[in-house]
């Protein structure tokens, strides 16, 4: 049986956007198809005017020369228009911006950090509780080639990492994203994020995952050399198993 596969990472000839796992993600889908719909309905529009013209408008048609030269009500209607057109866009464009800069109360938080060439995470929720020097550390560099798994589609080359980050689905989460030497860039496509870390500053996001999956992205501003070798892996998990997993990880007893 064949299971409906959702596109997490980039695929061959890939053409569109990859699919939602946010509700941020969900918001930038929906209002690239209304930014899509006025386009295509602009584009024939203006086409249509276009090749009337070129083809209506010859000599060969018109003997004699229009004496059409004022009209305030076409001038009217040209300027409104686009006017009117231009409200319509801007008011979801608004909505959506405003929406994903709201920072619901997080249960968890995820500090992440650009190094040159690598990502480092930490999750210190759990470190009152933790032993000696556990904590909830990941270190993660690009895997090479040699070590891949090769999957169906071939490989995921310059995308999987040598660790990945887990996270809980259906949980508010916040990144905290900056930088130890230059400036590097945090992406996950499926989660319509992206933000700039800077060294000496602590930018936020907030994050909800509604799905299981593993999320790929990569450092998406030129850093260096070895900009384009430190990509970026989630991995989230449905709660439970997530508090199970953190349980392992840090030996801690369930009572
Ligand atoms: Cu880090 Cu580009």
């Amino acid at each position: 049986m064949k299971l409906l596969v959702q596109c997490d990472s980039p695929v061959s000839w890939q053409t569109y956007l990859h699919d939602p796992a946010s509700i941020t993600m969900e918001g930038i889908l929906v209002f690239n198809k209304h930014l899509l719909f006025l386009l295509t309905v602009i584009v024939l529009f203006v086409a249509w005017i276009l090749f009337s013209t070129v083809y209506y408008f010859t000599e060969f048609n018109n003997k004699f020369n229009s004496k059409f030269v004022h009209s305030n009500v076409l001038e009217i209607i040209w300027t409104s228009v686009p006017a009117i057109i231009l409200l319509i866009l801007s008011t979801p464009s608004f909505t959506l911006l405003y929406a994903m800069d709201e920072i619901a109360e997080p249960e968890l938080s995820l500090k992440i950090l650009g190094h040159q060439w690598f990502w480092s995470y930490e999750i210190s929720e759990f470190n009152s509780c933790q032993k000696d020097n556990q904590s909830l550390k990941y270190v993660c560099y690009m895997m090479v080639l040699d070590g891949l798994p090769k999957t169906k589609q071939g490989y995921f080359r310059l995308l999987e990492t040598n660790k990945r980050v887990i996270l809980p689905t259906n949980t508010h989460l916040r990144l905290l994203v900056s930088a130890a030497d230059v400036l590097h860039s945090w992406t996950i496509p499926s989660f319509g994020l992206k933000v700039d870390a800077c060294p000496g500053r602590l930018n936020q996001l907030n994050l909800f995952i509604k799905r299981v999956g593993v999320f790929f992205g990569q450092c998406s501003e030129i850093c260096g050399v070895n900009h384009g070798f430190m990509p970026i892996v989630i991995v989230s998990l449905p709660t439970i198993q997530f508090h199970n997993y953190v349980m392992a990880k840090l030996e801690l007893v369930q009572d």
